[in-house]
């Protein structure tokens, strides 16, 4: 199952595991390179040090080709010297200007790709020189660009920025939307939600519990989850917390219950406030299921822990198998 990106990027499948925040470390980047599809090092808030050592960490583990991510709306300029040292075969960008970071990184043979909301977005990025766009629809879980779902989205980029290539994002968790994206003029799939209980993910078991017990109609889209990184909407599980929220209609920044209350601690013993944008890493204690446990619509397909390289080979097969219902469907 090869698509021109998949020769481009040195890939087996057309499979880009997306950038999940701290769930996403070099165990899971590995393992999903090792399994012939793209890994994703997300490195925002690691310093220039921390994202250093991360690469090596991945480095030891894979000699296949591997992203780098980096969200542009934080101050991420020691991230991204760390990754201009380290040349990533691809820099993954989202939520920001792709355009100051272009020629540097193509300088020294990285690609770049910036994960877009709309068609304006797509084509400014094209027009910025960037190498490939991923289109995130509405589905998507973490924070979400923009308001149009995958359906619509994808095949209105892949037009408007021919003849880049365009990634689709958001709602892909099993091989039949892997089939789906392809058939909207996607060249790989970029999936977040459906690692999120990979055994290899670095996601705290409560996270995890909820990820596997989510459907489809689950989740929630907001701004609720503001701490650090306000006015910016994302998509998490409805908890107890959510759920609270919405049933007091909703209330703004300032009249939400518990502001300000510490109710988990980092491994560094750092406080970590309620309504706070983090991910709930394993080494996270505290009030898991009051964090936002990020995870987009998909997550109804997500019915068990399994390693990342069994995730793979199951989407490719049912992919394969969905393509041939479709060429029997034509006679083809
Ligand atoms: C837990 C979580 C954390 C995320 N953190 C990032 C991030 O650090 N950088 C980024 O570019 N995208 C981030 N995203 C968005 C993903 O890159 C991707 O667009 C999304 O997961 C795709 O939709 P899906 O979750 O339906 O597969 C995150 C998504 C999740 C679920």
């Amino acid at each position: 199952m090869q698509t021109a990106l998949c020769k481009t990027l040195g890939l087996d499948y057309p499979i880009i595991q997306a950038g999940i925040g701290g769930a996403a470390g070099p165990e899971l980047a590995a393992a999903v390179s090792n399994a012939g599809a793209l890994g994703t090092l997300t490195l925002t808030g690691d310093g220039r040090e921390g994202s250093r050592r991360r690469i090596a960490a991945l480095r030891d583990l894979t000699d296949r080709r591997f992203a780098t991510n980096v969200i542009l709306a934080y101050d991420v300029e020691a991230e991204l010297d760390a990754m201009a040292e380290a040349k990533p075969p691809l820099v993954s960008l989202f939520w920001g200007d792709p355009a100051p970071h272009v020629e540097r990184f193509h300088a020294i043979g990285s690609k770049v790709m910036l994960t877009v909301g709309s068609v304006e977005e797509a084509k400014r990025a094209a027009d910025a020189g960037v190498d490939m766009v991923v289109a995130q629809g509405w589905e998507a879980g973490g924070h979400v660009r923009g308001r149009v779902a995958s359906l619509a989205l994808v095949p209105a980029v892949v037009d408007a920025v021919a003849p880049l290539p365009v990634i689709a994002a958001g709602g892909i968790s099993d091989g039949r939307g892997l089939a789906a994206v392809l058939a909207l003029g996607a060249q790989a799939a970029l999936v977040g939600t459906r690692f999120l209980a990979s055994r290899e993910a670095n996601t705290h078991r409560a996270y995890r519990a909820k990820v596997l017990a989510a459907t489809a109609a689950d989740t929630v889209y907001s701004k609720l989850f503001d701490g650090g990184w306000p006015g910016a909407p994302g998509r998490v599980v409805r908890t107890d917390l959510v759920a609270a929220w919405e049933a007091a209609g909703q209330p703004e920044p300032g009249r939400r219950q518990g502001e300000g209350q510490v109710i988990a601690r980092d491994d560094d013993g750092s406080p970590i406030e309620r309504y706070q944008a983090v991910t709930a890493r394993r080494e996270i204690e505290g009030d898991i299921e009051s964090l936002p446990l990020w995870a987009g619509q998909g997550v109804g397909l997500v019915k068990r822990e399994q390693g990342a390289a069994e995730i793979i080979e199951e989407m490719v097969g049912e992919a394969r198998a969905a393509m041939a219902r479709g060429a029997e469907l034509t006679g083809s």
